[in-house]
């Protein structure tokens, strides 16, 4: 009996420090409950979720386009000095994500990589259904590279958003706008 009770107590011990099951999965698909928290552009054609995990953020845009998708964090005029991550889904085998910094207020915006920054995107993944595209990928809340964002976890935040009409990163955005955020989700 004794020993009985141990083993439940050395089960229950093992079982609690074993690290919380990460709830977002980016794979490209997006369960029920994945992403607690969401903000609706463009009469839902834009839909940008997030979570955070630890000193990461996963994000996840579902956009109703043929073309690329993007996220911009902290403009200062329209697209100045925002950090941006652009999506390019072609479809399940076929992604790209990319880490961009729009220097002037319509652009040019670049790679990160091309003007001495870092790729921060630490996973992404992307489907395609019918005329819907979606695109999840994660990085640090503070990446410390200087053509990066910190993002907040609590708070307002402005962020812009856009989709193109095709996987052309250089074809200007069918549409475009801004919005202020609360990052711990709508109160
Ligand atoms: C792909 C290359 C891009 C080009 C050539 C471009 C160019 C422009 C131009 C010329 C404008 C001025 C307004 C207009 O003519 O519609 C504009 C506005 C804007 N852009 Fe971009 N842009 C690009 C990518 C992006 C990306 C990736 C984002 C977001 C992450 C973005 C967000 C915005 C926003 C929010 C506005 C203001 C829209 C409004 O107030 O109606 N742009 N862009």
């Amino acid at each position: 009996m004794k020993m009985k009770a141990f083993s439940t107590a050395l089960v229950l011990l093992v079982l609690a420090s074993v690290p919380a099951v990460f709830a977002v999965n980016v794979d490209g698909t997006i369960a029920s409950g994945e992403y607690s928290k969401q903000a609706v552009f463009d009469k839902g054609n834009f839909k940008l979720l997030w979570e955070f995990e630890g000193d990461k953020v996963f994000m996840a845009i579902v956009a109703k386009t043929p073309g690329w998708v993007a996220i911009g964090f902290n403009p200062s005029t329209v697209m100045a000095k925002s950090d941006m991550v652009l999506g390019l889904v072609k479809d399940q085998s076929d992604v790209q994500a990319v880490d961009e910094w729009s220097s002037g207020i319509f652009g040019p915006h670049a790679p990160d990589v091309d003007k001495g920054g870092k790729s921060d995107i630490l996973s992404y993944a992307g489907t395609r259904t019918d005329d819907t595209v979606v695109f999840e990928f994660s990085r640090l809340l503070n990446t410390g590279d200087q053509l990066d964002n910190v993002i907040p976890t609590s708070g307002k935040f402005k962020v812009i958003w856009a989709y193109g009409p095709s996987l052309d990163v250089t074809a200007k955005h069918k549409k475009a706008g801004s919005a202020t955020i609360q990052m711990e989700g709508q109160k």
